[in-house]
């Protein structure tokens, strides 16, 4: 366990968002995070969970001990009949250790490729992307408990998942800390299209049967293209989640805006398309100081240069007023504001 204090949090959020830790102890495995608990002043702080910081918007000092997860490791744990079982320490980065189960012959992860952050940020977010949630590709995580020290061994069923959502960001949200995350890979594997622009990528190069790698290679290519590299400009992602509507609200919007993007979802609910409805907003390119919506897709908020958390958020806000005032959706921020 490593104690720092003073520590500036701007390299350690993909938004570039200037923030003080007052405490920094980086954990590396259960042994650390039990340090912390036990430890006579840090164990009864407050704590605050910092991954690989790209879900997240500062918009303050941190008073709580920042715990940074730095745990490491990646393996086969187990070749079941139908399905690889692969285990991954949460401090390492997603999208080498999605690289690495492909380069080792356990495809499934694929479509998950590119995302920024952490293995361990992983579950917390559910993420997604061209038809993969991380649910769908879970076999079970182990947390430690930040009250008592214990570790424990939580199913699918115990993390709740939802639409970028799990019981990490609710119930267990600063109470537990992930430690290490198994994935089950099926076998045997099967490719994941239907996405509009994979399919399309498909078409455009004529491959009939796509292998892991080629699915892997198109994700890269569709990210790179419209998405910003956080490497060069803030940001975190998609800034809001894809609001659900029903039929009867869906049908009102579609009669004043008939090109609005929209997904029937299997449960009757009709998903659209949060970037769709800011860019008919006019948001596109626009700043509001030296925070910005993305030249190339209105759903990811970047920061300009030297922007605050505060910006961000106002900048968000002001979103979200217009697009209330014209389709009458509230959007909700995809990231946790702190
Ligand atoms: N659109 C516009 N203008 C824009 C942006 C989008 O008209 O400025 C339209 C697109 O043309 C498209 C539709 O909106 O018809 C949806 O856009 P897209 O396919 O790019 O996907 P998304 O709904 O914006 C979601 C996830 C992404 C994920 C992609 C691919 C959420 C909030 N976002 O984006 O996840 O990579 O699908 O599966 O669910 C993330 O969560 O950080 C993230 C990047």
């Amino acid at each position: 366990m490593q104690i720092e204090t003073g520590v500036s949090l701007r390299p350690y959020n993909t938004f570039a968002l200037p923030s003080l830790a007052r405490v920094m102890v980086r954990v590396a495995s259960e042994a650390d995070v039990r340090a912390v608990v036990d430890h006579p002043e840090l164990g009864r702080a407050p704590k605050f969970i910092l991954g690989g910081g790209s879900n997240i918007v500062l918009t303050r000092d941190i008073s709580a001990v920042v715990l940074k997860v730095e745990v490491a490791g990646r393996r086969l744990q187990e070749t079941r009949d139908d399905a690889f079982i692969v285990e991954a320490g949460a401090g390492e980065n997603w999208h080498d250790f999605v690289a690495w189960t492909l380069a080792q012959g356990w495809p499934g992860l694929e479509n998950l490729a590119l995302i920024p952050g952490t293995v361990g940020a992983a579950p917390v977010q559910n993420i997604g992307a061209y038809g993969v949630e991380l649910q769908e590709r879970f076999e079970s995580l182990d947390t430690v408990d930040l009250v008592t020290g214990r570790t424990v061994t939580l199913t699918r069923e115990m993390c709740r998942f939802g639409y970028r959502d799990s019981v990490f960001k609710n119930g267990l949200a600063g109470k537990s800390l992930i430690t290490r995350v198994r994935f089950r890979l099926p076998r045997p594997w099967r490719a994941v299209q239907g996405y509009l622009e994979l399919e399309r990528r498909q078409a455009q190069s004529g491959i009939q049967n796509p292998d892991a790698g080629q699915i892997f290679d198109w994700v890269c290519d569709i990210r790179r293209a419209k998405l910003p590299d956080p490497a060069q400009v803030g940001n975190a992602g998609s800034f809001f989640k894809n609001p659900f509507v029903s039929e009867a609200q869906c049908r009102d919007i579609i009669g004043r805006d008939p090109t609005v993007v929209h997904y029937p979802m299997p449960d009757g609910s009709i998903k659209l398309a949060a970037g769709w409805l800011i860019d008919a907003c006019g948001w596109k390119g626009k700043s509001v100081g030296r925070a910005g919506v993305y030249e190339k897709q209105a759903l990811v908020l970047v920061n300009r240069g030297g922007a605050s958390g505060a910006e961000v958020v106002t900048l968000a806000r002001a979103i979200q007023e217009s697009v209330y005032g014209r389709f009458g959706i509230r959007l909700e921020p995809e990231p946790v504001v702190v």
